[in-house]
C-alpha cells in the first residue's frame, strides 16, 4: 500500500479561525478527515502532521524515507523562505507535490515566489482545502503510474455483521 505524509506548516493549526476571507472557515482537523475519507476511498495511508517549525519539518522530510512515498506539502510561510525544507525534500529525493489554500499567485508579490517549486512534482494553490485533496490524488496518480503493481489495500467484509 502506498503511504503519504501531508505536512502543514506554521499558522496552519488555526485555520477556521485565521483569515477565514482568505483561508477557509474548514479546521485543520476537518481538512485532515476529508485528507483521511480520501485515503481509504483509494486504499492508500495517509499520516498528516503539522509544526510551526522549519526545522522540524526538515526533519520529517528527512525520515520519510524508507516510510512514505511520496509528500504533500503546504509550507505556509515557509514556502518563500525556507532553503531547508527545498534541500530536505532534495536530499532525500521524495516526489513532492506543493499545495496551498489560498493562490499566492494572486497575493502579495512576495508571495508570488517559491522555494518549493522548482524542486516539487507540481503545485495546487488556490481551492481552499479542495487544494490538499488535489495534491494528495496528484500524488497518489504518481505513485500508480510509477509502480503499476502496487495493491490497494483490501477491504475484508466483517462476517458476523453479514450474518446478522
Ligand atoms: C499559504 C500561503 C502562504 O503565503 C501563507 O504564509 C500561509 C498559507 C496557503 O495555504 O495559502 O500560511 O501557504
Amino acid at each position: 500500500m502506498f503511504r503519504i505524509l501531508v505536512l502543514h506548516g506554521p499558522n496552519l493549526n488555526l485555520l477556521g479561525t485565521r483569515e477565514k476571507s482568505i483561508y477557509g472557515v474548514q479546521t485543520l482537523n476537518e481538512v485532515n478527515m476529508a485528507i483521511g475519507q480520501l485515503a481509504r476511498r483509494e486504499g492508500v495511508h495517509v499520516e498528516a502532521r503539522q509544526s510551526n517549525h522549519e526545522g522540524e519539518l526538515v526533519t520529517w522530510i528527512q525520515e520519510t524515507h524508507g516510510q512514505f512515498q511520496a509528500l504533500v506539502i503546504n509550507p505556509a510561510a515557509y514556502t518563500h523562505t525556507s532553503i531547508a525544507i527545498r534541500d530536505a525534500i532534495v536530499a532525500v529525493g521524495i516526489p513532492a507535490v506543493e499545495v496551498h489554500l489560498s493562490n499566492i499567485h494572486r497575493r502579495e508579490p512576495f508571495r508570488k515566489r517559491s522555494l518549493i517549486a522548482p524542486v516539487a512534482l507540481g503545485q495546487i494553490s488556490g481551492f481552499a482545502a479542495t487544494s490538499y485533496l488535489l495534491g494528495v490524488q496528484a500524488a497518489i496518480d504518481y505513485l500508480r503510474m510509477k509502480s503499476p503493481d502496487e495493491k490497494k489495500e483490501i477491504k475484508h467484509l466483517d462476517r458476523g455483521a453479514m450474518r446478522s
